[in-house]
C-alpha cells in the first residue's frame, strides 16, 4: 500500500475534469502517479488532461465514457484494458446532482443517476479490486457526501446513492483489507463545484460565507485519508459539524424542513 514516484502506480480518477475529481487528479499526479482521467465531456477532458500532464509531467491518459450508461463500466474496463494499463488506485468520484420530488423527476435523469453513483462504481470496483487483491496492494476512494447520514426530501435519489457509496465502500474495505488492499470513503460537505449549476444555490455566496470548502481542500484530504489507509473521512470543521447535525436531526425536523423547503413544491 505504497505511494509516491518511486512506484508510479497508475491511478484512474473518475469525473475527473473539474471539481474534486479534478482536484484529486492533480494530488495524485503531484505524488507521481500517471493517471487514466475519464469523464465524458470530450473537450473539457483534453484540456484536464494536457494541464495535469505539463504541470506534473506524468503521462494522461483522457477517456470519454459516459458513465451513466449501462454498457459505461464494461467501455471503460475495455478501453483501459487495450491501454494495457493495470490501476492500483481507482478514485470513483463522477456525480451529478439535482433537487427536486421524486415524482417529479425524468426517468431518464433517475436511471442516470442510479447508474452513475451506484451501478458503474460497483461494476468498476468489482473488477479492479481482482487486480489489487491478487498484487495484495492498491486503493478504491469513494466519493461519498455528507447527506449519507440521513434521509432528506428533495434529494432522495442522491442522497440514498451516496448512503449506498458509503456503506458498499467501508463494507468493501472489511473484504479487502485482509489482501492488503485499502478502501476509503470521503464523504465532502457543501464544496463549491460546477454541481450545483443548474439549481437554486448560489455557490459564491455560500463559499463566500464559509459554508463551502474549495475543492483543492476537499481533495488534499481525501488523498492523504486514502494513503494513510482510513476508513472515512468528512474533511473540514464545517463539514463534520453538518454531518453531526444531519445524523442527530429527528425526523420531525426533517419533516418540517420538507414543509418550509422553497425547492419543492407546496401541496
Ligand atoms: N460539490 C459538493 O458540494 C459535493 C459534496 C459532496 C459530494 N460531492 C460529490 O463529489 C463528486 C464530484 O462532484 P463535484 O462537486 O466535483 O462536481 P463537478 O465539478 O460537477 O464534477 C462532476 C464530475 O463528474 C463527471 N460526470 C458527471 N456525469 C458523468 C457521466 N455521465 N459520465 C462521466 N462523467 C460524468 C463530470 O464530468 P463531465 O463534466 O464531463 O460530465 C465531472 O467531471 C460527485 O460524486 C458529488 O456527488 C460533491
Amino acid at each position: 500500500m505504497s505511494e509516491g514516484r518511486a512506484t508510479a502506480d497508475w491511478a484512474l480518477v473518475t469525473g475527473a475534469c473539474s471539481g474534486i475529481g479534478l482536484a484529486i487528479a492533480h494530488q495524485l499526479a503531484a505524488r507521481g502517479h500517471p493517471l487514466v482521467v475519464v469523464s465524458h465531456r470530450a473537450q473539457a477532458l483534453e484540456e484536464a488532461a494536457r494541464a495535469l500532464a505539463a504541470q506534473h509531467q506524468v503521462q494522461v491518459e483522457p477517456l470519454c465514457v459516459d458513465l451513466a450508461r449501462e454498457s459505461a463500466a464494461a467501455e471503460l474496463i475495455a478501453h483501459v484494458e487495450r491501454l494495457g494499463i493495470e490501476p492500483m488506485v481507482v478514485v470513483n468520484n463522477a456525480g451529478v446532482f439535482f433537487f427536486g420530488e421524486v415524482a417529479d423527476a425524468d426517468p431518464a435523469k433517475v436511471a442516470g443517476l442510479l447508474q452513475l453513483h451506484v451501478v458503474t462504481p460497483s461494476l468498476l470496483s468489482r473488477h479492479f479490486a481482482r487486480a489489487m487483491r491478487a498484487r495484495r496492494r492498491g486503493h478504491l476512494l469513494f466519493v461519498s457526501s455528507i447527506s449519507a447520514w440521513n434521509d432528506f426530501p428533495g434529494i432522495a435519489l442522491y442522497g440514498a446513492s451516496k448512503r449506498y457509496l458509503k456503506s458498499f465502500g467501508l463494507a468493501l474495505r472489511a473484504e479487502l483489507a485482509v489482501w492488503g488492499v485499502n478502501v476509503t470513503v470521503v464523504a465532502p460537505g457543501a464544496t463549491a463545484t460546477g454541481l450545483y449549476e443548474s439549481t437554486v444555490v448560489d455557490v459564491q455566496k455560500a463559499r463566500r460565507f464559509g459554508v463551502m470548502a474549495g475543492p483543492e481542500f476537499v481533495a488534499r484530504a481525501a488523498v492523504q485519508a486514502m494513503f494513510a489507509g482510513r476508513a472515512l473521512s468528512v474533511p473540514g470543521v464545517t463539514a463534520k459539524l453538518f454531518a453531526w447535525a444531519m445524523w442527530l436531526a429527528p425526523r420531525w425536523a426533517i419533516v418540517r424542513l420538507r414543509r418550509w423547503a422553497p425547492w419543492l413544491p407546496r401541496p
